[in-house]
C-alpha cells in the first residue's frame, strides 16, 4: 500500500431509457390521480426500459457518456464498480457483464448493493482504491432498472420508481483543494423489514409460491421509510458538516438522494438551506434508486449550478436501513 493521495470527482455520464412512463398513464393501470403523486412525491414521470434491457446495457451507456466527457479511453478504466439491487442476474455480478459489454477486458470489477445508498457507498468503496495508490481510474456506476422488480398492481410502490443509470470517474485529485472530503456512513439493520424485496434469495427461493403471492416485488412500509429518511438525511449531513469544520450554509450544493419531493426538501428546511442550495430532479425520473444521485450531478451540471471549488454534500437513505454521505468539493 502507498500514502494516501487526494481523490477527484472528474467527469459524469448518465443514461435513462427513451420510454417515459407518466403519472397519467399510472392513472389507467391503479387507483391513483396525478395529484396524489405529484402532490405526495413530487414525481410527474419516470422512465422506464424495455423488456429485455438490463442494469448492465444502461450502466454500459453511461459508463460511454462518461467517456466521451472525460476523453477517457475505455481501456483506461482499471476497476469497475455498480452499485445495484437490481442485477442482471444473482450472478455473475453485473460488473463483469459490464465489463464484456465494454471489451475491456483487463478491467476488474464488482457489484456493491447498499440499495439507495449504492452510489455514495461505491464512491468511498473506489476513492479508497485511489487514495491508497492501489488504482488511479475508478468508474463508479449506480445503474437500477426499478421496473423489473416493481408491481404495477401496487399504486403505494409502482409510482415511486424508475430506471435510469450513472456513471462517474474517480482520479487522483489534480488540486488537492477541490478533491473529496469525506464520507460518512451508517446502517441501522433493524429497518430491514420495512423496505425489501422478500423472496428470490437464499431465505425465500423462488417458487410457485412465492410468485403467487407476489413476493418477487419492492415491499415498503412507506411512513416507516419516510419518517427514518428525513431524520437520518438532516442528522448524517449534520455530522459529516461538523466533523469538517463546516456549517450548513456553506454548503453550494446539496445532491441529495431523490426519493420524495418532501423527504428533500423537509431535510433542506431543517438544515435551513436556501433554494439554490439543493437540487431536486426527481420530477422527471422518480427513483432511480443507485443512479438518483449521479443522475442529480448531470443535471446540476447541465444547469451550470456546480462550479470548480463548490463545496458539495452527497446525503442518501435507502432500504438496510442505510444511511450514506460525502462531502467534497467539486473539481471541474
Ligand atoms: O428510496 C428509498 C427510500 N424510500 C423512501 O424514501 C420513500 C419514503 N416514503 C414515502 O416517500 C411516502 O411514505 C410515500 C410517497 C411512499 C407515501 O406517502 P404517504 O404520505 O406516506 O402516504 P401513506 O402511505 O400514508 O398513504 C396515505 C393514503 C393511504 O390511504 P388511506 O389509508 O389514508 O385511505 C394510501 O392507501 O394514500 C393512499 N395511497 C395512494 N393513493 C393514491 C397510497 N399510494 C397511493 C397512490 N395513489 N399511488
Amino acid at each position: 500500500m502507498k500514502s494516501v493521495r487526494p481523490v477527484q470527482i472528474s467527469g459524469v455520464g448518465c443514461y435513462v431509457p427513451d420510454r417515459i412512463l407518466t403519472n397519467q398513464e399510472l392513472e389507467r393501470m391503479v387507483d391513483t390521480s396525478d395529484e396524489w403523486i405529484l402532490q405526495r412525491t413530487g414525481i410527474s414521470e419516470r422512465h422506464i426500459v424495455d423488456r429485455g434491457t438490463a442494469t448492465s446495457d444502461m450502466a454500459e451507456q453511461a459508463v460511454r457518456k462518461l467517456c466521451n466527457s472525460t476523453q477517457l479511453a475505455l481501456s483506461e478504466i482499471e476497476l469497475l464498480i455498480v452499485a445495484t439491487v437490481t442485477p442482471d442476474m444473482f450472478f455473475p455480478a453485473t460488473a463483469c457483464l459490464l465489463q464484456d459489454k465494454l471489451g475491456i477486458s483487463r478491467t476488474w470489477g464488482f457489484d456493491l448493493s447498499a440499495a439507495c445508498c449504492g452510489f455514495v457507498y461505491s464512491l468511498s468503496v473506489g476513492a479508497a482504491f485511489v487514495a491508497a495508490g492501489l488504482h488511479s481510474k475508478v468508474v463508479v456506476v449506480g445503474s437500477d432498472t426499478m421496473s423489473s422488480i416493481v408491481d404495477y398492481q401496487d399504486r403505494a410502490t409502482c409510482v415511486l420508481f424508475g430506471d435510469g443509470a450513472g456513471a462517474v470517474l474517480l482520479e487522483p485529485a489534480k488540486d488537492e483543494n477541490n478533491a473529496l472530503i469525506d464520507f460518512y456512513h451508517e446502517v441501522d439493520g433493524s429497518g430491514g423489514a420495512d423496505l425489501q424485496m422478500p423472496a428470490g434469495g437464499s431465505l425465500l427461493p423462488s417458487s410457485c409460491e412465492t410468485v403467487k403471492n407476489r413476493l418477487h416485488y419492492v415491499k415498503q412500509e412507506g411512513q416507516a421509510v419516510f419518517k427514518f429518511a428525513i431524520r437520518k438525511m438532516e442528522e448524517a449531513s449534520r455530522t459529516i458538516l461538523a466533523r469538517n469544520q463546516f456549517r450548513p450554509q456553506d454548503i453550494q450544493l446539496l445532491i441529495p438522494h431523490q426519493a420524495n419531493a418532501r423527504i428533500i426538501r423537509g431535510t433542506a428546511e431543517r438544515l435551513c438551506l436556501q433554494e439554490d442550495q439543493f437540487i431536486v430532479n426527481l420530477d422527471q425520473y422518480g427513483n432511480t434508486t443507485a443512479a438518483t444521485i449521479p443522475l442529480a450531478m448531470q443535471d446540476a451540471i447541465n444547469l451550470e449550478r456546480l462550479k470548480k471549488g463548490d463545496l458539495v454534500l452527497l446525503a442518501s437513505v435507502g432500504a438496510g436501513f442505510t444511511v450514506g454521505t460525502a462531502l467534497l468539493r467539486w473539481a471541474f
